[in-house]
């Protein structure tokens, strides 16, 4: 399987901090944020990677991950996103070339977590598979929705809803097939107000679809692109290192 890990936008949540360097590459506690989802992948066996990047400050990403190798990487690919802020789905369109008719995992380059997903990268075979974490503030993020008689099976996802109908959030870990390139190209900007290709349109799409498969997420995760993240994701990794003596 390939990886791709998403690290475009502006980061305008984290002004005047990336006005310093991209997003991905402040410190989440003792490392450039974008470490955490590579190292999510390789964990997962994943070493061929596409970094899809954008804003003023890309050429700072070559300096830090090189060719990726210090990583655990075998292949590492840079792409450039031309509209830095047209979405998370504009941005993963642009890797239909490198994932060349393969199934691909997909992280957003600003989420960490401990888990392990090797054994839902291996077990896949196609549709789409989305990660989803019991959260306090289901508001922040894409949001599924349950069946009311059948509690596991997902009815919809929202982006980002005033009055969430569940505490479930769908973190930024995917696993797609082919089929994702061509819903992307059907995505609408005003799917969720904020003139960007959404994510979660192309997840209602593999819901409809019946190709939609999701998993509790295991162990600690959190996004960390607003400072109280920011800060919440470097003080859970620096008492990890605590807890195994590395600190
Ligand atoms: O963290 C999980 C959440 O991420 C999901 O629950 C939401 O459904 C999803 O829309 C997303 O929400 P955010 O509003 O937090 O996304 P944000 O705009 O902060 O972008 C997250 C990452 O996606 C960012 O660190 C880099 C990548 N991205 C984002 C945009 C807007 C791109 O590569 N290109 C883009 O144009």
């Amino acid at each position: 399987m390939k990886g791709v890990v998403l690290a475009g936008g502006l980061g305008t949540r984290l002004y005047p901090l990336t006005h310093v360097t991209n997003k991905h590459l402040l410190p989440v506690y003792d490392k450039p944020m974008i470490f955490y989802p590579i190292e999510t992948l390789v964990r997962a066996g994943i070493k061929d990677v596409l970094l899809v990047t954008s804003g003023p400050h890309v050429g700072h990403f070559l300096g830090v991950l090189k060719n990726g190798k210090e990583l655990g990487l075998d292949h590492l690919e840079y792409a450039y996103q031309e509209k830095p802020d047209g979405g998370i789905a504009d941005a993963l369109g642009l890797a239909e070339d490198f994932a060349d008719g393969d199934n691909i995992t997909v992280i957003l380059g600003d989420n960490t977590t401990d888990s392990n997903i090797s054994k839902a990268v291996s077990d896949f075979k196609k549709g789409a598979v989305v990660f989803l974490k019991k959260v306090n503030d289901p508001f922040r993020f894409g949001v599924a929705e349950f069946d009311k008689n059948d509690p596991k099976k997902v009815v919809g996802i929202e982006e980002k809803p005033k009055e969430p109908k569940s505490d479930y959030a769908v973190t930024g870990l995917y696993i797609y097939d082919k089929n994702v390139f061509s819903y992307i190209k059907k995505c609408n900007p005003n799917f969720a107000g904020r003139n960007q290709l959404e994510i979660t349109e192309v997840n209602n799409y593999y819901l409809k679809d019946g190709e939609l498969r999701w998993e509790e997420l295991k162990g600690f995760w959190s996004d960390a692109g607003t400072f109280g993240s920011l800060f919440e994701a470097s003080q859970f990794w620096a008492s990890k290192q605590k807890t195994t003596g590395e600190l």
